[in-house]
Formats: C-alpha cells, structure tokens, sequence
C-alpha cells in the first residue's frame, strides 16, 4: 500500500527523507490484540533447503517463510544445479545427481548462511569452492570451527583469491570433533558431512538449538542415522546413500518473540499461534519479570503487557539460554521501563549497533564493552533510523510502535530478510503501520 492510502497526512512528510528505500513506518500509540499466526523458521528453513543437496530427486519443503533469504538460498541451490519450484509457502527442490559444487562470493555476501553448503558439496562432491565470508552487520564471524571439524573428518583446505577449495581424497571419514563453543553453522556443517561419512561422527559441545532438532529429523527422514540432536553430543553413523523426502518447517520462534514483546511494549494482548513456547522458555521467563503476563500453551503463547515494563537484566547464551536474536526487541521494551537493566551480549562483538539509532529516538543506553545499560525513559521520540540488520530492525519497529509520532525506519531490506510481511502482522494486531516500497 503506498504511504498516501494510509490516511496519515504527516507520514508524507516523514516519507519525502527516505523516498528511494523501502521503509517501514509507524505512529505510535496503538494498544495491540489480537492472535498471530507465525510460520517456519528462517533459521531452520536455510539449513533445510541445503540439507537436500545431499540426496538428487525431488525434496518438499512445507511452512517456508516468504522472506527474502529463502530467496537467496534458491539462488545458492540454482547455482549448484538444482531446479527450485516455488508455491505458496511451499518449496521442491529438484537435486541433479551432478552438483556444480559452488557458491560463488556474491551469494555469500548478500546471505552469509551459503557457508552450510560447504559440508553437503564436500560431502557429495569430494570438493567444493565456496567464497570465504567476510564479517556482517554482527560483527567478523569467522569459520575456522567449520573448516577444522571438516579437516578433522580428511577435508583439505586453500585459500585462493577469497574464495575456500574444499577437497577429499574418496570418502569424508567420520571422527569425533570437539567444538570449543557451540557453534551453529559448524554443528550443521558437521552434521551435513557426517550423514554420508565413513563410519561414525560424534560432535562434542554441539549446538542444542531446536532448528537442529528439526535438521536432524529432516536428514533422519531422508535415511540418516543421528542420535542426540537437542544435547550437547551428537553421533551420526554415516550411511552410502540419502533418499529425497517431503519436511514440515519448525515454527519460527524468533518470529512468535518478537510479536509476544510488541504486544508486551503496548500494554496489549498478544496471543501468538503456531509456535513451540518451549523453545522460547527464557525469553517468556524475562518477560514475565518485566511484569507482562505471560501464558504458555500447547502451540500458543499469550503476552498482555503491563502500563509500564520493569527493568530486568539478562546476558545472551547458545539455547537454552536468552537468544541473542531476541536482544535488541528486549532492549526495546526496556528503554522504556521502569529503572535500569543491564544487558550482556555474548555472542557477537557488533550486535549493539543498532544502539545509535534507538538513542535518536531517546533511548538512554550506553555501552560499556559488552554491556548495555539501559535506563528506562518515560517515552520515546518517532524519527527516522536506519534498520543495521533483521533483529535490530525489528526492534526498531517496535520501539516505534510505542514512541511518540511517526518512526519511520528504512533499510527494511534487512527485516526482509528474516520476517514475512512484519508490518501487515503488525498492522493486523492493530499497529498504525505501513510498508513504503
Ligand atoms: N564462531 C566463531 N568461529 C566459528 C563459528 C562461530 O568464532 O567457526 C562464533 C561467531 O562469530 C559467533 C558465535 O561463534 O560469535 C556463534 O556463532 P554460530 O556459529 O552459533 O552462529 P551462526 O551459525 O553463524 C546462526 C544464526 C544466527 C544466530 C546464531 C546464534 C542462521 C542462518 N544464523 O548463526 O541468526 O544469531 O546462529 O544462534 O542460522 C538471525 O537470524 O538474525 C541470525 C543472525
């Protein structure tokens, strides 16, 4: 909907700043109701689409978010080879029993999760050349855990121009491989390269979050054979051969959180359906000692927010604790808390960029290494910020869902990226939101 059919005559004014971006803009002060459905999770669905490189025929995916990563992961998969029907939150991929095992640096760039194609082209290839990632909006996120696993398992590795050749000499070898962090990517990684490995791969330290659960019972249902996906060990018998099957997405969990702190930051009700709020304990546990009202259910979750949050502190960790992708929409929530919280980000050394833009609208946070100090303030100011990437851009909505006027927040590519339509879910929970293109 273009800004002029939103019936708000200063948005036109706000709009003239940022005319040549997409942007997201909301007046504040809108109480929000009502029930959201949410769909598969990114985080899951990137992993997902790759995992069928490693069987050729027909795959399915059902519950595939439409944001914009699906869609440069469909590039990624076009690149290797692979054929990609699109439906509506449905996907087949159609595997060649020849893969191009590439992924060439602008793909990697613009979505820096083309990394998890290193393990299943190794894996099926005996080779790969994908472009080394430099760092993001979150900071330098290197991958030698990645590569020193898959070494590990006798895969050798050059660096040539930027970009990583990836070789094996015959069959990638299962082992067992310690991580010194529990690392995401390089669980998958290992993951992807143990399925079709010779003998056994254990992971020690792996990463217990729920996306890999529903990886490994995606790769499970294909034939592999995976024991302790969710804890921190994990052993995978290598088999000769995967078959092509049909997957339902796990729920975004990322997505249900932020609705539930939208509707906690406007002293709404938010119900949130299609989710698993156990994977979303810790968050629910902060909110509720924000003073929200917090209901868990089998599949929903409910949030009524108070008048005013309470500060509460609260440090980043690998699940089960507090998901770093939930921090900036927390921090959200308490800039305008009653008292002080102090938030430790563990994860990632650039996460709190997105602080500057947050402080333009009267957020008082500062920084202290990996510290924020959040000082509660009795209101927030619209204006125009700059979403740095998905989650702080998300969070930046949120605020503007409570500041005073119009927030109009550009850069709405990066949201794009990892929420379907935010601001008509938003809008249909009552929020005075729209998308300008
Ligand atoms: N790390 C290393 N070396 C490595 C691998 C990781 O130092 O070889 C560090 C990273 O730099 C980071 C930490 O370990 O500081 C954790 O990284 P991890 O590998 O766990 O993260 P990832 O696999 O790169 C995924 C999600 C992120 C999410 C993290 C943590 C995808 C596509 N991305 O990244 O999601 O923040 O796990 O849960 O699954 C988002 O959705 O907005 C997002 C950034």
């Amino acid at each position: 909907m273009p800004c002029s059919d939103f019936g708000h005559p200063f948005l036109h004014e706000a709009t003239t700043t940022f005319a040549v971006m997409p942007n997201i803009i909301v007046e504040g002060g809108k109480s929000l109701s009502g029930t959201v459905q949410v769909l598969g999770a990114k985080n899951a669905v990137l992993k997902e689409m790759v995992s069928t490189l490693l069987a050729p025929g027909r795959h399915r995916l059902t519950n595939v978010p439409s944001i914009l990563d699906v869609e440069l992961m469909c590039q990624v998969l076009e690149h290797t080879g692979c054929k990609v029907e699109k439906g509506h939150h449905e996907l087949w991929i159609v595997v060649p029993e020849e893969l191009k095992p590439e992924a060439p640096i602008d793909l990697v760039r613009a979505m820096r999760a083309s990394i998890v194609v290193l393990g299943p082209l190794l894996a099926m290839c005996g080779e790969a050349r994908v472009a080394l990632p430099g760092g993001d909006d979150l900071g330098a996120r290197p991958i030698e855990w990645h590569m020193g696993g898959l070494e590990q398992m006798g895969a050798e590795f050059q660096l040539v121009h930027g970009e990583l050749v990836a070789s094996v000499e015959g069959r990638l070898v299962g082992t067992e491989v310690e991580l010194p962090f529990p690392s995401v990517g390089a669980t998958e990684n290992l993951l992807f390269a143990g399925v079709l490995a010779q003998g056994e791969t254990v992971i020690v330290n792996a990463a217990r979050e729920p996306e890999i659960v529903d990886l490994a019972k995606q790769l499970s249902a294909m034939g592999a054979v995976i024991e302790g996906a969710g804890t921190s060990l994990i052993t995978i018998r290598g088999v000769d051969r995967l078959r092509p099957v049909g997957h339902h997405v796990i729920a975004d969990r990322l997505e249900a959180g932020t609705y539930a702190v939208a509707g906690a930051i406007t002293a709404g009700d938010v119900t949130v359906t299609g989710c698993h709020p156990d994977h979303l304990r810790m968050e629910m546990k902060k909110l509720a000692e924000a003073g929200c009202d917090v209901e868990l259910g089998d599949g929903w979750l409910r949030v009524r927010g108070p008048e005013r949050a309470v500060a509460v502190d609260f440090a980043t960790l690998p699940f089960p604790g507090f998901h770093t992708d939930m921090h900036p929409q927390m921090v959200a929530l308490l800039s305008v808390a009653e008292g002080t919280s102090v938030i430790t980000e563990n994860l990632y050394d650039a996460r709190f960029r997105y602080v500057g833009e947050m402080a333009r609208m009267g957020a008082d946070i500062q920084i202290e290494a990996q510290h924020a100090i959040v000082r509660g303030v009795d209101s927030l100011s619209g204006c125009p910020v700059l979403a740095p990437d998905i989650r702080a851009g998300a969070a930046l909505v949120v605020a503007g869902l409570v500041a005073e006027g119009v927030t109009e927040v550009g850069d709405a590519t990066h949201i794009d990226r990892g929420y379907e339509d935010l601001a008509g879910r938003l809008a249909s929970l009552g929020a005075a939101i729209e998308r300008s293109e």
